[in-house]
């Protein structure tokens, strides 16, 4: 199954408790541990400033969008070999609709 769109409130509560310790998603807002993801859509990989990626994210080369997120999101170590984003994945892909659905406004 590929990305279609999900729920955006259930994937506001996803975005809480398993992405926010770590990313935030508002213009101009700080990185944390993970880059900030405003404008992420769209984007080539490891392009926030002043965020220390690893060459490993950096050398991927694909361009953000709902069907790179879907197939990132469910296995990150899989996606992109030598991550250090600590985030064994969101396995089931309405999780994964819904999550995307809802980085798609809010990082917009
Ligand atoms: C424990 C902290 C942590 C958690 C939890 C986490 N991330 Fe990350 N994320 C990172 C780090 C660190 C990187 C940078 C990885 C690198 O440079 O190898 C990253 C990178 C990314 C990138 C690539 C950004 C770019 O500019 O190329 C995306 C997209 C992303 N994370 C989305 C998410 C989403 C969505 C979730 C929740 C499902 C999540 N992350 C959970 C720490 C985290």
């Amino acid at each position: 199954m590929p990305y279609a769109p999900g729920d955006a409130t259930k994937g506001a509560s996803l975005f809480k408790t398993r992405c926010a310790q770590c990313h935030t998603v508002g213009a101009g807002e700080p990185n944390k541990v993970g880059p900030n993801l405003h404008g992420i859509f769209g984007r080539k990989t490891g392009q926030v400033e002043g965020f220390s990626y690893t060459d490993a994210n950096v050398k991927k080369g694909i361009t953000w969008s709902d069907d790179t997120l879907f197939e990132y999101l469910e296995n990150p170590k899989k996606y992109i070999p030598g991550t250090k984003m600590a985030f064994a994945g969101l396995k089931k892909e309405k999780d994964r609709c819904d999550l995307i659905t809802y980085l798609k406004g809010a990082t917009a």
